[in-house]
């Protein structure tokens, strides 16, 4: 299809002038002599290119702008004036209009300019195009991992999502597991529905059956009203079910029940309850080893671990920590308004190697704790939590195997220094300040050189996993 270019001008010979040269390079032309007749147009056609007079009887051109840019934001815009005036340049400008030329216009600057315009199109919809794979491949929902374990994760989340299949999420304290059971819910059907979450290891284990089934009036002494639980509350949505290893034997047996009829009774009650809940379950504890010692039930095991999301522990997936760090830091010198930009390449070091009993989550709070004590605009190795800045000794950079650089005979220097430039960024996670601090450059001159070798995009500099 050629490319559609509206030209709107109240002059009608300029019109018909300029109209033809552009037919002439193979392109579609519309006109229009004034604003309201170029929004019927613009509604009605896929017009990829406008160029307009800024003074038109019945609208001006920054008007006309506006209303591109809030209804049509692909269509690039050349506004053409008579009057050289400088602060409607700066005004057309500031609102992002692709060019603004003074009036009457050279044809071969006209032919240059529309073809810049749509080149500037064609990259706008790629860009658009290219974040929505960047967010797939790097991060699912706002869980991040670049890591080969978390890639895989995404791939079964993605999978298993859609249906209704009842999900057992493993992993250690913090690795986030409520974060996945989140994604699956909101990659469901059910995602407009109820979430609804109930900790088994956070009230006291009789207290359990209550929270999960509800209870009428009178069920026990103090059930003063009828009290709905969790799977009534999540009907049509999702419960989430975390420590489930806490789960008493009675409890375990009528849970079980439920899952297979998707029916129950609230305490107290003899009516049966039909609801209809996608159960996802979490534990932090070894099930297999606690149906082997008798503390949790062979069937239920079976029946809930049908399909298993097994999230590793943040020291198995390493590389994913500088993204992690940096998108804390980003989080938390928002949330505490503080300048806090970047982490030193000694304190990054330490959080890379740091064993993280707490994974995730402890990570969280050690970057908040860095971003709340940081004095120098960056976190340094001293404004960590203790545990971490006494951690084990950090290793030298040059055991990183991501430190090493590939040549071969041959190599330019250019290309040697665009795969030293790539590989820091990998390893800083794309945090340029830091990055120019390793490669002993300055910033300025990193930003060029990254705009030279085409490394802006995380996917440029990304290790392959
Ligand atoms: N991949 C990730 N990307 C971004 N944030 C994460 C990621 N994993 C965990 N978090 C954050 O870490 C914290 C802990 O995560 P979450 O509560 O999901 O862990 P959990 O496995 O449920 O922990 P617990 O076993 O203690 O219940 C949360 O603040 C969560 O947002
Ligand atoms: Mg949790």
């Amino acid at each position: 299809m050629n490319p559609r270019i509206l030209i709107v001008d109240d002059d009608s010979s300029g019109l018909e002038a300029t109209a033809e040269v552009l037919e002439r390079e193979g392109y579609d032309l519309f006109t229009a002599t004034g604003g309201r007749a170029a929004l019927e147009i613009l509604d009605a056609e896929d017009i990829d290119v406008v160029i307009t007079d800024e003074m038109m009887p019945d609208m001006n051109g920054i008007e006309l702008l506006k209303y591109i840019q809030s209804n049509h934001p692909y269509t690039q815009v050349i506004l053409l004036t008579a009057y050289g005036s400088i602060d409607s340049a700066v005004e057309a400008i500031q609102t992002g209009a692709v060019s603004y030329r003074e009036k009457p216009i050279r044809i071969e600057l006209l032919r240059q300019t529309v073809k810049s315009a749509l080149e500037r199109r064609t990259l706008h919809l790629q860009n658009i195009n290219l974040r929505e794979q960047l967010d797939a491949k790097f991060g699912f929902a706002n869980i991040t991992g670049t890591s080969k374990p978390m890639q895989e994760l995404f791939g079964m989340i993605r999978r298993i999502a859609p249906t209704n299949v009842t999900v057992l999420i493993t992993g250690e304290n913090g690795v986030g597991k409520e974060l996945i059971a989140k994604a699956v819910h909101n990659h469901s059907r059910r995602k407009d529905r109820s979430f609804r979450d109930l900790n088994c290891g956070a009230i006291p284990r009789e207290l359990v059956e209550g929270e999960l089934f509800g209870h009428e009036k009178g069920a026990f002494t103090s059930a003063t009203a009828r009290r709905l639980g969790v799977f009534e509350q999540a009907d049509g949505g999702t419960l989430f079910l975390d420590e489930i290893g806490e789960m008493t034997p009675e409890t375990q047996v009528r849970f079980l029940r439920v899952l297979e009829t998707q029916e129950f009774r609230r305490l107290g009650g003899d009516k049966n309850i039909r609801v209809d809940v996608r159960v996802i379950a979490a534990s932090n504890k070894d099930l297999n080893a606690e149906v082997r010692n008798g503390a949790f039930r062979e069937d239920l095991y079976h029946r809930i671990n049908r399909f298993r999301l097994h999230v590793p522990p943040l020291r198995e997936r390493r590389e994913d920590i500088p993204l992690l760090a940096n998108g804390f830091l980003l989080e938390f010198s928002k949330e505490h308004n503080l300048p806090v930009t970047g982490i030193s390449p000694d304190a990054m070091n330490r959080l890379k190697y740091a064993d993280w009993p707490g994974n995730v989550r402890q990570l969280r709070n050690a970057i908040e704790t860095g971003v709340i004590l940081s004095t120098t605009g960056a976190i340094q190795l001293w404004d960590l939590p203790p545990e971490i800045q006494a951690g084990p000794p950090a290793l030298p950079p040059a055991s990183h195997e991501s430190e090493n650089i590939v040549g071969r005979v041959g190599m330019t220097m250019d290309e040697i220094e665009k795969e030293a430039i790539r590989k820091t960024l990998a390893d800083t996670g794309g945090n340029k300040t830091q990055a120019a601090k390793i490669l002993k450059m300055g910033l300025r001159t990193l930003h060029r050189k990254v705009q030279t070798y085409g490394l802006e995009d995380k996917e440029d500099w990304q290790d392959e996993v």
